[in-house]
């Protein structure tokens, strides 16, 4: 093959993926699994990606995808499998139930660092491409049936020909600006942010904490029994030198106090600062472009769905793509983006309401009334507690293509 002006190589695969996040390196798995070859591409070290600290509320069908890409063995045996989460506001605290409410369906505590470890491991020990600290990503010629992926890597420019390309390069990567022309963006930003820590200490709480204060919204989470993962409300553009420990500790034990219950502390092994910001963009492809994860949609973090989507996107790519190399059918290709979309928009409302319903937008005493009205609602009526409950544990994956109706007469 004779390669194109300053390209010293051309290589080809089957599907190009252009991000080895959680999204990216799910879908190699999966479509690994299906014989169907692929070339990931990642523009930071396998370091960086391994060690960023993001998400840790996996729901049961996430874990279903990721037994089913083979890479399940080590969270089933470290992570923590929860069953309900508790709400906190007017100085109480009550127990959401989920697998009560939610058909017995669960949530698993296992980080997104976790995640990526096992797929990039799971990646390399099959031997298949995956190639860290690219650069210069770009995608061509993605309205004709041979796209193309051009990249630098060691020195090298590279030719990657192929039949598909995933573009599953996070928020700010190059697949959706590429095709920023063909697309609608919805968004909504906050006037607020997380600051997050990793605490060398283990959960105060045995279920995740989601509190509701007049000082600003906290978050309890976990990443094992020795290690605590906590949020606090702060604002928009919060400089993370005004926090040191002590500040952001004595915030915590405000905001999550309760009699007779203490907070445990211990040393801050990471912090940051996470926007936050609800984006759709649509539809999710065009031509033999496909966007999955962050690349297509953002939610506010509050409900932990942003991990969660990334991976329902890529299982609902994979089957489209195992179902076009098989039987030559573009049906499941076709319907992909309005399919990932009626979930994805699901997701969006709930992050939102949770958001919404959780977080101190500024002095609005009616606001508060109004955030207070419906969280006693929630921990007062079933019907409010399941809506919460099945939304959170996540829908089922298929949810979203069942037309079914479960209202009678509907
Ligand atoms: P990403 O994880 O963003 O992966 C995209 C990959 O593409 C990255 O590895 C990136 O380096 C790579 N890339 C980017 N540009 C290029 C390029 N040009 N060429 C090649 N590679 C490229 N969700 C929750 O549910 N709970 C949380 O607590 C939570 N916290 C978060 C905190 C932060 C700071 C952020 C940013 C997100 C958080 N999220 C959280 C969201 C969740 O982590 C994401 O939804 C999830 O990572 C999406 O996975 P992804 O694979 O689509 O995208
Ligand atoms: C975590 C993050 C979330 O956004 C959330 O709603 C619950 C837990 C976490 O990082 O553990």
């Amino acid at each position: 093959m004779t390669p194109r002006h300053g390209v010293s190589r051309t290589i080809r695969t089957q599907v190009a993926i252009v991000g080895a996040g959680p999204a990216g390196l799910t879908l190699a798995c999966l479509l690994a699994g299906a014989g169907i070859e692929s070339v990931v591409l990642e523009n930071r070290s396998r370091a960086y990606v391994e060690e960023r600290i993001r998400a840790g509320v996996l729901e049961q069908g996430t874990v279903e995808v990721l037994d089913a890409a083979g890479v399940g063995e080590r969270l089933h045996r470290e992570g923590i499998v929860h069953h309900g989460i508790y709400l906190q506001f007017a100085g109480e605290r009550h127990r959401i139930p989920l697998s009560e409410l939610a058909d017995g369906r669960n949530i698993v505590i296992y980080g997104q660092t976790e995640v990526v470890k096992d797929l990039i491991q799971a990646r390399l020990d099959a031997g298949l491409a995956l190639r860290f600290e690219v650069d210069g990503v770009r995608v061509h010629e993605i309205e004709t049936d041979r796209p193309r992926v051009t990249f630098a890597h060691q020195g090298e420019r590279f030719e990657l020909e192929c039949d598909v390309i995933a573009g599953t390069d996070g928020f700010h990567g190059v697949c959706r600006p590429a095709i920023e022309e063909h697309l609608r963006v919805f968004s909504r930003d906050y006037p607020f942010a997380w600051l997050g820590i990793l605490a060398a200490a283990p959960p105060s709480s045995d279920e995740l904490v989601y509190a509701h204060h007049e000082r600003g919204f906290a978050l309890l989470s976990l990443r094992s029994l020795d290690r605590s993962r906590l949020y606090l409300q702060c604002a928009a553009d919060e400089r993370l030198d005004a926090w040191p420990d002590a500040r952001i500790w004595d915030e915590l034990q405000r905001r999550v106090a309760l009699e007779g219950w203490t907070l445990v502390e211990g040393a801050v092994l990471e912090k940051g600062i996470a926007p936050m910001r609800s984006f759709v963009s649509e539809p999710m492809a065009h031509g033999r472009l496909f966007l999955a994860g962050d690349s297509a949609h953002i939610v506010p973090p509050t409900g932990a769905k942003g991990l969660n989507l990334a991976i329902a996107d890529v299982s609902v790519l994979a089957e489209a793509l195992v179902d076009w190399y098989r039987t030559g059918s573009d049906a499941g290709l076709a319907e992909y983006s309005a399919t990932c979309l009626r979930r994805v928009w699901r997701a969006e409302q709930f992050s939102y309401w949770m958001t919404s319903m959780l977080h101190r937008p500024g002095d609005d005493p009616f606001e508060d009334q109004l955030q207070l009205s419906q969280l006693r609602y929630i921990v007062s009526s079933e019907a409010a507690a399941r809506t919460l409950a099945e939304n959170y544990v996540g829908l089922p994956l298929d949810h979203s293509r069942a037309q079914a109706s479960v209202v009678r007469g509907a």
